[in-house]
């Protein structure tokens, strides 16, 4: 297991990993890091409490990912309608954003972590697109998992976006409109370079995508789960991701 050999994360993991195939493994993993708040309920605590433990199982699912040599890891932290949510657990959500990255990045950055937003970062509170920014550049030279996360996104504001920027270059005659295929199209996604998904994990028990990646989910796999984010353990990403090896992939082909 040479791709744990450079890896030294303070705790230990103990999970056991013997039943993955190392030569299998998704390059690209995304997670709608979803039910903090019925975590919560469940115990009489107020929703931002589930916030907090749901940035707490953050720290297991990075590591585990780290360790088993997963490339790209996506999360789904605030998306462009999270912005309805009571402007207290906005608040919350925007606070405790800044409190995790002045916290985690330096052992992020000692693990060769590599930060990377996803979304309209413009849209965020000053303090928070600060963070996000210094994060960012503290990471950027690293070589190891890439993290992206995603905040203010939307996989239907991503897709607007591309299409003004590429309107605006058709205009200016910088790029020909019959040239634009997929491959071009994908560069003016947020996700530009990055693989897409090969596994989407969905914890909470909710069954949908709710705008999220919706350009790169084309042929991905996916991987629902009743637990919510907060109980959410590498042990559960180490079932999902043997799950994943078990699938056929065809993209549309025959065996
Ligand atoms: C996910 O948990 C966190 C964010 C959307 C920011 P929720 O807050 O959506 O939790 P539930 O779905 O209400 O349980
Ligand atoms: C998706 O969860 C967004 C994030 C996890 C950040 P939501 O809780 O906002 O999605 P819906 O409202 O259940 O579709
Ligand atoms: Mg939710």
């Amino acid at each position: 297991m040479k791709i744990f050999k450079n890896l030294f994360w303070k705790q230990e993991n103990t999970y056991n990993v013997g039943n993955i195939d190392l030569e299998n493994l998704p390059v690209h993993i995304a997670i709608i890091m979803d039910g903090n708040g019925r975590w919560a309920k469940k115990r009489g605590l107020p929703r931002t409490a589930g916030h907090k433990a749901g940035v707490e199982a953050l720290r297991d699912i990075i590591r585990t990912c780290s360790r088993l040599g997963i490339k790209y890891l996506s999360l789904y932290a605030f998306s462009t309608e999270n912005w309805k949510r009571p402007q207290e657990e906005v608040n919350g959500l925007m606070q405790l954003l800044v409190l995790y990255l002045r916290k985690e990045v330096e052992e992020l950055h000692e693990n060769h972590v590599k930060i990377n937003v996803i979304g309209d970062i413009q849209g965020l509170p000053e303090n928070a697109r600060q963070e996000v920014e210094a994060a960012v550049a503290r990471t950027e030279n690293n070589d190891g998992l890439v993290v992206n996360i995603a905040l203010n996104y939307g996989g239907r504001a991503e897709i607007i976006q591309a299409v003004k920027e590429i309107s605006r270059r058709a205009k200016r005659n910088e790029l020909d409109i019959e040239a634009i295929d997929e491959e071009i199209f994908s560069k003016f996604l947020y996700t530009k370079g990055i693989p897409d998904p090969d596994l989407v994990i969905r914890p909470s028990g909710e069954l949908r995508i709710s705008n999220f990646l919706l350009w790169q989910i084309a042929y991905s796999e996916f991987w629902f789960s009743n637990i919510y984010w907060p109980d959410f353990t590498g042990k559960n990403l180490v079932e999902a991701i043997i799950d994943y090896q078990k699938r056929d992939r065809r993209y549309g082909g025959v065996k």
